[in-house]
């Protein structure tokens, strides 16, 4: 179904705005989700043309392999606005534009405003859309957030007040561009489609859950970014929260967004808060030295451009958390999640009690091919194949009853993944229709914002050893040892492979 709005995109010169929307509105555009009714005022500092701006928009789509008609009638749509967003008298110019192009186009008045600039200007933006009355009486006025959501719970609560003075929270959409992935939208297909999982969902049957957001890159060129940030509120306060709410949430009762976010909000409620010694036993951070993979040197992250050569920043997570309610008390929920780690892989591991008694564990002297059964494993590959697997007890062939472990394992095809929708297009066409299940809610910010600061300010207190992991592994001993006091391991050993070829040497 076709579409209706004007896009501002604050930040239209942005990497981001290049990398993901431009793109992201093309595939809308070839699929008939615009059409010819809509149209998207790019804004920056920097002086550009109309002219100069679409054909950094036809660059942006080059990829996909627009025919030079497509990619001509698409980019005619866009609009560039020279934009200071201090600047009150800037708006109206904008206001202006806006009006004309809703009158050109036939817009009735929809907009979605996407904030895809340095958040410290986030605030000012809503408050003079709102002051200058670019905002309409008629059609949406939608609010499109990037991350960060702020960079603590004061923050975040202040840049919250300021928004909502001129949007409604069912207006804000607040990315988090792993709530757009296919499979992490499947974490609810698999659960609440597949009895024979959610009848087991629970901690009468599950000993723990894994999810580990691994990355082999290290930070590249953002190291002014991250050294403000840190791998903590970088990954572990927006996605790996998202998802392990919705690994832990309780069956929505439609699936609906204000159902999905209300159970959501419900776990990361019951999410234990740490005090500080807890915190210093149940969460472990690292930072990655130089090391070699495969070949490959990697300097260490104090080297990295932009990085303080004494920097105590984190690039590395585990840790465990405890949800206190009836389904999950007494279940961890390990989680993990670094740069410069052995491969890039986002995965879940859903780790299944043993059998209560295990009939095959017998020490039978005359059969030496006796092996205890594997506990269950059901793995979610979120990136970068797509799919599920189980991880079950066969017997070996031949004599005696020795078990083996067998994988039922779904992988989807690479021609499908390639051609599936991207995060972007999907929450961009999310936002457009005004659904608001893939984005985050205030109160699920709120809550992950609290837990995180307790880590954060626990950290404080203590100086870290860093570096304390070797590029190319899978982070610091310590990340290992967490799992040990529990009689647990980590299920994804990826450095193990390359280990045992020595292709990894630490
Ligand atoms: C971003 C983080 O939110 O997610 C980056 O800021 C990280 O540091 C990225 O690299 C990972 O996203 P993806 O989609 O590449 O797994």
């Amino acid at each position: 179904m076709e579409q209706t709005a004007l896009f501002t995109i604050f930040g239209g010169t942005g990497d981001l705005a290049k990398r993901k929307l431009y793109p992201s509105l093309f595939r809308l555009f070839k699929k008939g989700s615009l059409d010819y009714r809509f149209a998207v005022i790019g804004t920056a500092r920097r002086e550009w043309t109309d002219d100069y701006y679409r054909e950094v928009v036809k660059e942006s789509i080059q990829e996909l392999n627009p025919t030079s008609d497509e990619a001509f009638a698409f980019a005619s749509h866009f609009y560039y606005l020279s934009h200071d967003v201090n600047d009150a008298a800037h708006y109206n110019e904008l206001r202006e534009l806006s009006n004309t192009l809703d009158e050109k186009y036939k817009l009735k008045g929809n907009r979605l405003y996407y904030l895809a600039m340095s958040p410290q200007f986030f605030g000012t933006i809503v408050s003079h859309l709102k002051d200058q009355s670019v905002l309409t009486d008629t059609g949406f006025n939608r609010l499109v957030i990037e991350k960060p959501f702020g960079s603590d719970l004061k923050t975040a609560t202040i840049l919250n007040e300021q928004i909502t003075t001129a949007f409604a929270e069912e207006d804000i959409f607040r990315i988090d561009h792993y709530l757009g992935k296919e499979m992490v939208q499947n974490i609810a297909v698999i659960r609440f489609a597949n009895n024979i999982f959610e009848s087991l969902w629970n901690n009468r049957y599950i000993e723990n859950v894994q999810v580990t957001f691994a990355e082999s890159l290290g930070v590249e060129d953002r190291g002014g970014y991250y050294e403000n940030s840190g791998a903590l509120r970088d990954m572990v306060q927006n996605h790996i929260l998202q998802v392990v709410a919705l690994l832990a949430m309780e069956v929505p009762t439609s699936f609906s967004d204000k159902s999905i976010r209300q159970e959501k909000i419900k776990v990361l409620e019951a999410i234990r808060r740490y005090d500080k010694t807890e915190v210093m036993k149940n969460f472990t951070r690292g930072q990655y030295a130089a090391g070699s993979l495969d070949d490959k040197e990697f300097i260490a992250y104090r080297d990295e451009p932009n990085v303080a050569s004494d920097s105590n920043v984190e690039t590395f997570v585990a840790g465990k958390f405890l949800i206190d309610n009836f389904r999950w008390s007494g279940v961890p929920f390990y989680i993990r999640t670094g740069k410069r780690m052995t491969e890039k892989g986002t995965r879940i591991n859903i780790v299944f009690k043993q059998v209560p008694v295990n009939v095959f564990n017998f020490n039978n002297e005359s059969d030496n091919n006796v092996q205890l059964a594997e506990q269950n494993v059901l793995t979610i590959y979120i990136q970068p194949t797509e799919g599920f697997s189980l991880m079950l007890n066969g017997k070996q062939i031949g004599q005696g009853f020795a078990t083996e472990p067998v994988k039922l394992d779904f992988r989807q095809s690479e021609e499908i993944t390639v051609n599936s929708p991207e995060a972007y297009e999907k929450l961009l066409l999310d936002a457009l229709h005004g659904d608001g299940t893939n984005f985050s809610h205030w109160d699920e910010v709120r809550n992950s914002w609290e837990i995180v600061d307790r880590i954060r300010v626990a950290w404080e207190h203590f100086i870290p050893s860093f570096p304390n992991y070797t590029a190319g592994t899978m982070g610091p001993n310590e990340a290992f040892d967490l799992l040990k006091a529990d009689g647990a391991r980590w299920i994804w050993r990826p450095e193990q492979w390359y280990k045992q070829r020595n292709k990894l040497d630490y």
